[in-house]
């Protein structure tokens, strides 16, 4: 009660804050949890800058309102878009306005909850829902999104799944994720050409972009440095001796449906140089 207390209080300000775009408070009338509250212009350009829009994106828009997102996706990025609104009267309002502005043929609105889509097709998602429903989301992104697709959220966070980056404009601010690949899990990885490397045992734990872990080498534990993992791309270093020399190692590759590959920059011992390395993930 007083959780939906705050969350009334917060929309409340934000209208008043907003008080020339915020029009009607739609909660009541659908029963949709989130309001009709509109994104800035200068901040939906914003928001389309900062998730890199390109003509081969397909840009959804969770929630869209009048469609004023996926219409400057598409009339000034080029890009395929989709809306996404519960409020049928919201849905024509959207299809007249892209009809106004010509987009119409790279444009489609779905009337649906936005818990229900199907939205695997994706490459961007822009969100202005509230923090609740940003954090309730985040597993269905996690689970149905494809690694790199890029989520960039008006004025709220996604709790736990902190963002790659936020920008601010003026006092409000921007946030901006990169979904990674599941990579957590125990790994078998072989080096080639450097047959007294393999196979390297990895472990990898992961809580969204942020992973730790350690490699087994010669049956001694190496900490992992700066593991990484920014969409598919996972990379990592280690260090440890092999024949009783020291040596570091630098992996980087791509990862996709519990198999990696990439290369190898080896430093110090007789295998200096760069090797290619595949992994691959025991079933979990
Ligand atoms: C804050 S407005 C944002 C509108 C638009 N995206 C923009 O930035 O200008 C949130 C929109 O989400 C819609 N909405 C609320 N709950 C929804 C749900 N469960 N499924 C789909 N749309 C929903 C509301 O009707 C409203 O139009």
């Amino acid at each position: 009660m007083r959780m939906m207390k705050r969350v009334g209080l917060k929309v409340l300000v934000l209208c008043l804050a907003a008080a020339t775009s915020c029009t009607t408070l739609t909660q009541n009338r659908i029963g949709a949890p989130v309001p009709f509250v509109t994104t800035p212009p200068r901040v939906v350009s914003e928001m389309l800058r900062l998730a890199d829009v390109s003509p081969g994106d397909i840009v959804y828009d969770l929630g869209s309102g009048d469609g004023r997102i996926v219409i400057a996706a598409a009339r000034d990025y080029g890009a395929r878009a989709v809306g996404v609104e519960i409020d049928p009267k919201l849905v024509q309002e959207s299809e007249r306005n892209a009809e106004s502005a010509g987009v119409s043929s790279r444009v489609r609105f779905i009337q649906q909850d936005l818990f229900q889509v199907d939205m695997g097709e994706a490459t961007v998602v822009t969100l202005f829902l509230l923090p609740g429903v940003n954090v309730m989301l985040a597993p269905k992104f996690v689970k149905e999104l494809r690694p790199g697709t890029r989520i960039v959220s008006y004025l709220h966070d996604m709790g736990e799944w902190q963002p790659d980056k936020t920008i601010r404009i003026d006092t409000s601010s921007v946030y901006y994720w990169v979904v990674p690949a599941d990579v957590s899990g125990t790994w078998t990885l072989q080096v080639q050409k450097a047959e007294g490397m393999s196979p390297q045992i990895l472990s990898l734990r992961q809580a969204y972009q942020k992973l730790s872990g350690s490699v087994r080498l010669h049956g001694k534990r190496l900490d992992l440095r700066d593991p990484r993992i920014d969409g598919d791309h996972l990379s990592f270093t280690t260090s440890g001796t092999v024949g009783g020399e020291p040596v570091g190692m630098h992996f980087s590759g791509s990862v996709r449906d519990g198999q990696a590959a990439g290369v190898v920059v080896v430093e110090g011992g007789i295998f200096s140089g760069s090797h290619q390395w595949f992994g691959q993930r025991s079933p979990k």
